[in-house]
């Protein structure tokens, strides 16, 4: 437990060795540009097709797009991140029973990305757990910040009725049959909280390294404070703030599903002078989902397919090592052309 980064912030005063990623690797001291083109959507206030459209469009170019006006009410955006927050100030004693995992109940602290394996740690401490459907799971939540289960139960709820949607309004824009994304593609969603501390020199570390979701599609409360960076055109930009938005992106399931239509676009987070609290919410496929270009959408002669067919159980364990090597996370699922025919 004493690897978590927030239970000895409050005595770093420097950046600890092991936190510190070579210069080749390291955010550095160059300013990022705030990435303004970034689509930003009203989600009530557009006309329905419209709205496909744009998130098609922000899909396929971006793989990334901010929604406001997007029905879930300022108050439980903010009590998610506050009592989101409180979880890392609990004492010691209410924190120690989250540390180790029971099999079952899968929902506790996590430091870094995958601390015993990587070389260099990650400037980010992360609270997990399952949360559809709730009441399958808010028992085993803590009871502690008092208000977690109640603000979690709800923002879990809203959040997935929001996700469907959207993901409703994708199936129509690529033109699959309704209700493609549903049942067992949806099955499951997970959320995360993450917590960046403050750090004397954001310059040395990372909040997270570059990657894409690998799951559907991501719902992201990012707060006040910026840290999370999208790759555009070999360019790391700055994902701003907006208030009282979610930062969408399109997961690696669904750039497969779109035959590559649609862009899982890879992201990192730097860390920051002050400390960074964000609340994740992905929408996942069932462990034993199948996961392959839609059919409707391939055809052997004019659009053949990308990448294999496997098992959603299959990937979680690449990835893993993938993420782990810095290797691209979907290569092992690519049909290379010459070898396809
Ligand atoms: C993630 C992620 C962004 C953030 O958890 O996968 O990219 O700003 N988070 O916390
Ligand atoms: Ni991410």
């Amino acid at each position: 437990m004493e690897k978590l980064i927030s239970n000895r912030c409050n005595i770093v005063e420097s950046v600890p060795e092991s936190y510190i990623f070579p210069p080749e690797r390291r955010p550095g001291k160059q300013v990022v540009p705030p990435c303004n083109t970034i689509p930003v959507i009203d989600f009530q206030g557009l006309h329905p097709m419209e709205l496909q459209h744009q998130i098609m469009k922000a899909s396929q170019d971006y793989g990334f797009f901010q929604l406001i006006n997007h029905g879930v009410s300022l108050e439980l955006m903010k009590d998610t991140l506050i009592v989101g927050k409180e979880v890392f100030e609990l004492p010691e004693k209410d924190k120690e029973k989250f540390y180790s995992k029971g099999p079952k109940q899968n929902c506790g602290f996590k430091a870094s990305v995958d601390y015993t394996n990587e070389k260099v740690h990650y400037w980010r401490d992360n609270f997990h757990h399952p949360c559809h459907p709730v009441e399958d799971h808010i028992h085993h939540w803590p009871s502690n910040p008092p208000r977690y289960r109640e603000v979690f139960g709800r923002y879990s709820i809203e959040v997935r009725k929001l996700g469907l949607q959207i993901l409703d309004l994708i199936c129509e824009g690529l033109g699959l049959e309704s209700g493609y994304f549903r049942e067992g593609l949806s099955q499951n969603q997970l959320m995360i909280i993450n917590h960046y501390p403050a750090c004397p020199d954001p310059s040395l570390v990372l909040g997270l390294p570059k990657h894409g979701d690998p799951f559907l599609l991501t719902l992201l409360n990012q707060g006040e404070v910026s840290g999370l960076q999208v790759l555009k055109d070999q360019q790391w930009l700055s994902v701003e703030p907006l208030p009282n938005a979610f930062v969408v992106n399109i997961n690696h399931m669904l750039q497969i599903i779109s035959n590559g239509k649609l862009k899982s676009a890879d992201h990192r987070v730097v860390a920051s002078s002050v400390e960074r609290t964000t609340v994740v919410s992905f929408i996942q496929p069932s462990i034993d989902s199948c996961i392959e270009p839609a059919k409707s959408l391939v055809n052997e002669s004019s659009n053949p397919p990308l990448y294999k067919s496997f098992t959603f159980s299959d990937f979680m364990t690449t990835h893993t090592t993938a993420l782990r090597e810095g290797k691209d996370e979907l290569e092992h699922y690519m049909i290379i052309p010459s070898q396809a025919s």
